[in-house]
């Protein structure tokens, strides 16, 4: 049986347990996309919490893939350096760092959620189709040139998150943002080879995946992060989830990042613990991929079983990383597996002295001094 705090490896990168930091949006940036001290202290507090992997939130690949004017960018060689100071910091307590490359596509140029509403001054958005998500701007419909542009603005990009120290690379699929809503028939209507028929609607994402693979090292890890099904009648489904899994898996891509749904307002999500997993579990099965497991897992219990019964090979967690930065640590303390837990030394008596006290009172005996 599979544990929590097993390791885990995919390439040549071998994660320390099976809980990781999903990608969260920090709007936080000034306008010029590069990480700030916000960024550093948001993921280095995770990642001392013993997790093994911190993805660092959706990087716009290109200025206009910026969902707010405030997103985290790594469009230029500009961002390298302070990308380095993040992936380092990560590193140095001993998690994974990872970064998500993403492109925003129709759902681009819009205000941090704690705002709401479009940017001002925005821009033009690009999209397969010239069709809006529900209430937004109505997108360009990309040309081929706009599209081997965005896909060569992915490999640079995975080419500076390299040169940056990330160990991990995601590229986002998911949500509704361009490379889904090439994806979707909802949003994608295209009529040439970028759209149409199954083949047609995955063609950028298989060969963006094609691309990135061939310019990030043989030994690095490149995982996909999807919608497995839109949650509308008529939209993208989880059958065409698998069969994209099986050939993201021919071209390199060594895992899937399973979440759900972010293409259209009509979405009827059931949303309830660990409503995801049922599609993580299809994708795993089906295309024979590993896959992480993500979406209101919140209990240790839970996420373990998730681990155990096969379903996933890793969890992220975000908003529980939100409000318990340690999540890992109580997840640990409340498994009795505090010994596969790497705490740093500055920690260790707040951590051990909690883990002794659970198994004190398991046992009837006095807590020790502290
Ligand atoms: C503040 C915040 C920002 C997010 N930003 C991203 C992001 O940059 N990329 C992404 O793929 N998902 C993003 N998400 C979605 C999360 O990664 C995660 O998939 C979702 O919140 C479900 O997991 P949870 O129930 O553990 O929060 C974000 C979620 C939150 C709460």
């Amino acid at each position: 049986m599979t544990d929590l705090f097993s390791p885990f490896a995919l390439r040549g990168v071998t994660f320390r347990n099976r809980i990781g930091v999903s990608p969260m949006c920090q709007y936080s940036c000034s306008e010029d996309g590069k990480p700030t001290d916000w960024h550093l202290a948001h993921l280095v507090s995770r990642a001392v919490s013993g997790v093994s992997l911190v993805i660092a939130e959706a990087s716009a690949v290109t200025p206009e893939g910026r969902i707010t004017p405030r997103d985290l960018g790594i469009w230029g060689d500009e961002h390298i350096r302070p990308h380095a100071r993040l992936a380092g910091a990560i590193a140095a307590v001993g998690a994974v760092p990872a970064i998500q490359l993403a492109h925003a596509g129709r759902k681009a140029s819009r205000r941090p959620p704690w705002e709401t509403g479009a940017a001002e001054p925005g821009w033009q958005t690009l999209g397969p189709s010239a069709v809006a998500f529900e209430g937004f701007a109505t997108p360009r419909a990309m040309s081929e040139e706009d599209i081997a542009a965005t896909i060569a603005a992915f490999v640079a990009a995975a080419r500076r998150s390299v040169q940056a120290g990330y160990r991990l690379i995601e590229l986002h699929g998911a949500h509704g943002y361009l490379m889904h809503s090439f994806l979707s028939p909802l949003s994608n209507r295209r009529n040439d080879r970028w759209g149409g028929d199954f083949e047609g609607r995955t063609r950028f994402a298989c060969e963006t995946a094609r691309a990135v693979r061939a310019a990030i090292p043989e030994d690095m890890p490149l995982v996909v992060r999807i919608s497995h099904t839109d949650w509308v009648e008529g939209g993208w489904t989880t059958e065409e989830s698998v069969e994209l899994a099986r050939r993201l898996k021919a071209l390199g891509v060594d895992a899937i990042d399973v979440s759900s749904g972010g293409l259209s307002a009509a979405q009827k999500v059931p949303l309830g613990p660990g409503y995801q997993v049922p599609g993580a579990a299809a994708v795993r099965s089906g295309a024979g991929i590993p896959v992480l497991a993500v979406g209101l897992i919140t209990e240790p219990e839970q996420a373990q079983a998730i681990i155990a019964e096969g379903k996933a090979d890793m969890v992220l967690l975000a908003r529980g990383f939100l409000r318990e930065p340690y999540w890992a640590m109580k997840a640990a303390v409340a498994l009795g597996r505090t010994d596969a837990l790497a705490i740093p030394p500055q920690y260790e008596r707040g951590w051990s002295s909690l883990g002794a006290m659970a198994m004190d009172r398991a046992v009837g005996e006095p807590l020790p001094a502290l």
